[in-house]
């Protein structure tokens, strides 16, 4: 049986398409999420063919109600979705065509889906970078919650996952609420950029009606109408700026869930997570799995993918729109879901989460850590270039190493055989409380210095 052909084109066909040409093309499946926006579109663009005199104030009004009708059913489910009709687009039209008749026929004069699409997705990705933006400020306040609670508790400052020197904990935390401010800002931008309207670039080359696109443009928060019609149609570099945000904001993400991964097991002991953000083992009954920080982090590889997957859908594509460009929506979406799912877990985790003061204090204590604060001592108190202070300390480290104790356990007398001119008053920079106290500099782990940025960022993010 041969299939009745599309009734939005059907003039030029005899038959419909075939069932897997159908099922390749169709894109309703998931772009019936662009409805709200398709219908924003729709409704703008309306309202401008009637004040520009294009369709009668009449039609615009039929257009305008049945367009809030198909909104509705939408919204409650009753909408009829159609895989022959292919897109959100011409399921909107064919069901206005359905509740209004003739004058539906009229709403796609001076427009084609290559601009509504455009317009739909830059709309929706908009809407995304702010729900990221409020997300992540969540999550900024919850970091500082606990940068608070934490402000001058000391820890291990890692580098290469070795103790490197002790930091504090509202330190750390403070670190991540910078990374996501810069996420924020990245969005942000890419918000601005994408804020222009391609609605009235038609098919490709603009139109021979007299529109009005400024006036489109304001009706849907646009700044300002795309100056170019082939590149408004063609572009979806929007969308790789959302994506490109998404992605680095997914990466730091993921670093946080990895330390909170390391942080929550039985070897670090550094934080536990509440009941409501761990599961328990089915053999085990000891565990208590992490597994929200370990989701948050493998579902950033579909972020980086969706990033890397609609790169490689555009650049090969001459211009202007080609039908590889319908792929962009399904995984944006999908980036969109999973980065705001994660923002909203790892929010809930860090806000619930309790750090073991104790356990962050012993821990800072161990592996030498204030080895540093022992070399600046060597130059400051006696002298010493750096780097002959840097060997004195390391031959230090080796003798309390094969004495099997800290280097604030060594007698001053085991110290001056290593250098005669050290004094009793290096033991004032050996505990983990003395080194982070004397880290005053702009941007350093002191207490002071943090309470100072915690104070700033309460400013911020109030
Ligand atoms: N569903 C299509 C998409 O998402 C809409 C644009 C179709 N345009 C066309 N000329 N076939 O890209």
């Amino acid at each position: 049986m041969t299939k009745s052909a599309n009734t939005m084109w059907g003039g030029r066909f005899a038959a419909g398409p075939d069932a897997i040409m159908e099922a390749i093309n169709a894109s309703i499946g998931y772009d019936r999420r662009l409805a709200p926006q398709d219908i924003a579109g729709s409704r703008a663009h309306a309202a401008m063919l009637a004040a520009t005199g294009i369709i009668s104030d009449s039609d615009a009004e039929a257009i305008r109600e049945g367009l809030l009708t198909v909104l509705s059913e939408i919204e409650t489910g009753e909408f009829p979705f159609s895989t022959a009709l292919e897109d959100i687009h011409m399921n909107v039209e064919a069901r206005l065509r359905d509740l209004i008749g003739e004058p539906a026929g009229r709403l796609h004069t001076a427009r084609s889906r290559n601009d509504q699409v455009a317009v739909d997705f830059r709309l929706w990705v908009r809407d995304q970078c702010d729900q990221a933006d409020e997300a992540l400020a969540a999550l900024q306040k919850a970091l500082l919650g606990q940068a608070e609670a934490g402000a001058d508790w000391v820890m291990p400052g890692f580098t290469h996952l070795q103790t490197a020197q002790p930091v504090t904990w509202g330190h750390h935390m403070l670190a991540y609420v910078e990374m996501f401010a810069r996420d924020r800002s990245r969005f942000a931008d890419a918000r601005k950029r994408m804020n222009v309207s391609p609605l009235g670039c038609a098919a490709l080359a603009g139109t021979s009606f007299p529109i009005d696109r400024d006036m489109t443009a304001h009706a849907l928060g646009f700044d300002a109408p795309m100056a170019n019609s082939l590149d408004a149609v063609a572009d979806r570099d929007f969308a790789l700026e959302f994506l490109a945000s998404a992605s680095i904001c997914a990466m730091h993400l993921s670093r946080l869930a990895e330390e909170l991964v390391i942080w929550s097991s039985a070897q670090f002991r550094f934080v536990k997570m509440s009941d409501k953000w761990s599961t328990g083992s089915s053999i085990m009954p000891q565990k208590r799995n992490p597994d929200a920080a370990e989701l948050i982090r493998a579902k950033i590889g579909r972020i980086f993918g969706a990033n890397v997957a609609l790169m490689t859908v555009m650049k090969g594509l001459p211009l202007t729109y080609s039908k590889d460009m319908q792929e962009d929506k399904e995984q944006t979406f999908d980036a969109a879901d999973n980065l705001i799912l994660a923002v909203a877990a790892m929010t809930g985790m860090v806000a619930d989460m309790t750090a073991n003061r104790e356990a962050l204090k012993t821990a800072a204590a161990s592996g030498f850590s204030t080895a540093t604060d022992l070399a600046d001592w060597l130059v400051r108190a006696l002298g010493l270039p750096f780097r002959d202070a840097h060997h004195v300390t390391g031959s230090l480290v080796a003798m309390a190493e094969s004495k099997g104790c800290d280097l604030p356990d060594l007698t001053l007398e085991d110290m001056q055989t290593v250098h005669e001119g050290i004094t009793q008053d290096v033991f004032d920079v050996l505990g983990v409380e003395n080194s982070v106290a004397s880290r005053t500099s702009y941007g350093g782990t002191a207490p002071s210095q943090v309470r100072a940025q915690i104070a700033g960022w309460k400013e911020v993010l109030k």
